[in-house]
């Protein structure tokens, strides 16, 4: 099979990676990829939302199919765009179509969707710039700290959480009043809920499901979960409380709820589903819905997948996936991401990255690319999130001892990263 992986970070270095290993994969384009993803398939210098270049590329190059990394393009509806052109329309499209990808496209429609199949979440209530009054009555209801969400996308900003309720109702007036323009034109508040979080994958055809390894990202930039928000400082998988017994209540109480809901309503969604899960005294609940991978959480989870990747893909494209087998890998992963100076505010790019091959590499440790690129031969970082250094290890801590290793012999100017992923587990 021809494939063509859409993304550039280390999500799609790792999918790649994995995609890459099948007997099954003849070939792998990644549009437009990035220095590590040309190592294991060849990169295309298209955007993942240029649908017209994206079809053009497919037809030329006779794809076979199409695997979505990030949200965008879906929220945009590409699987849609394939589906109504007369060329594409047989050439599978991995993730939902777009009524499916509203599911984290709109913060509402996701609570309404819960709410409408019985699925545990935070309590809440939706307002718009004319219910400002509502809302702040509503606020008054709840305890602090109070969750203040933009319904649209903002690139990972949209959520507040704000200690006080005189805070809480000046942000929601702001946030109502364009904080984050057209997507904060409808702001769900909620209940905030206190736990340990923990991120579960599923596939899904549309009719049956296959679990992936659970991960738990590290969010914040700084040790002990502190600081600033990141797009994620690094991941382990397995999750120590996401027991045999505690991931029978997220399937029966959370996963087959939601795949079969989807079906009832009508929606088409054939692709990942992400379910950012809270465990609140032994019980699962749903913080957020993602209609694609998690990153860094796949530069674990696709260590600890044995299954070949393209053999479910296709079991998910020809409404198959039950008859599939899906393998986990009984090892533990730890991801850390190696970040830029001064990430997540301001931070320079372009700076020469020396990368050592060490005997653990390609074995016990893996590192992948996440904003990085190539100048005249010289690999650059290229972005916030420079490399994932991904490990196995008997435990989490062996895991973590051998990313560290790996972290330490990487060097670029600036270099950071986190030394206790998977700690407070
Ligand atoms: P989201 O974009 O919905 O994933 O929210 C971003 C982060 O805010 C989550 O990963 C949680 O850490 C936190 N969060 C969101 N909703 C809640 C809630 N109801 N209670 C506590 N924390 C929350
Ligand atoms: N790791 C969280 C995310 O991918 O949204």
């Amino acid at each position: 099979m021809k494939l063509l992986l859409l993304g550039s970070g280390g999500r799609e270095h790792a999918l790649a990676w994995k995609l890459a290993q099948s007997e099954k994969c003849r070939k792998l384009f990644i549009a437009p990829g990035n220095a590590g993803t040309s190592e294991v398939g060849e990169n295309v210098a298209l955007k993942a939302d240029d649908f017209e270049g994206i079809r053009q590329f497919v037809l030329d190059h006779s794809v076979d199919m199409v695997v979505v990394g990030p949200e965008d393009p879906l929220v945009k509806g590409i699987y849609d765009y394939f589906r109504n052109d007369a060329e594409l329309k047989d050439i599978p499209v991995i993730g939902p179509s777009k009524a499916g990808a509203v599911l984290e496209g709109s913060k509402d429609f996701a609570k309404g969707f819960m709410q409408r199949h019985n699925i545990p979440t935070a309590r809440y209530q939706t307002f718009d710039g004319n219910h400002v009054q509502e809302g702040l009555a509503f606020l008054e209801t709840l305890q602090p700290p109070y969750v203040l969400k933009a319904d649209g996308l903002c690139a990972g900003k949209g959520v507040l959480i704000v200690p006080t309720l005189d805070e809480a109702k000046r942000e929601l007036k702001e946030m109502l009043g364009g904080m984050f323009g057209q997507a904060s034109a409808r702001v769900v508040i909620e209940e905030f809920l206190s736990g340990i979080e923990c991120s579960v994958f599923v596939l899904t055809d549309g009719k049956d499901y296959k679990i992936l390894p659970e991960a738990k990202d590290y969010k914040r930039i700084g040790e002990g979960d502190t600081g600033l928000n990141t797009g994620g400082m690094g991941s382990v998988s397995p999750v120590t409380f996401a027991t045999k017994e505690w991931m029978q209540k997220v399937e029966d109480r959370i996963i087959r709820p939601t795949v079969e809901g989807l079906a009832e309503e009508g929606i088409d969604y054939k692709g990942f589903i992400f379910f950012g899960l809270i465990n609140v005294g032994g019980e699962p609940k749903v913080i957020e819905y993602n209609c694609r991978m998690g990153d860094p959480e796949t530069e674990t989870v696709m260590l600890r997948l044995k299954s070949d990747l393209v053999e479910l893909l296709e079991g998910v494209a020809t409404q198959t996936l039950a008859s599939r087998t899906i393998e986990f890998d009984p090892r533990s992963a730890v991801c850390v991401m190696l970040v830029s100076g001064g990430y997540p505010e301001k931070y320079e790019k372009g700076k020469p990255i020396s990368l050592p091959q060490t005997p653990a590499q390609g074995k016990e440790s893996i590192v992948f690319h996440a904003g990085t690129a190539l100048k005249d031969g010289q690999l650059v970082t290229n972005g916030g999130r420079v490399l994932a250094v991904s490990s196995y290890g008997a435990n989490k801590d062996e895991a973590l001892s051998r990313s560290m290793a790996g972290a330490e012999q990487i060097t670029f100017e600036g270099k950071y990263y986190r030394r206790d992923i998977g700690q407070d587990l």
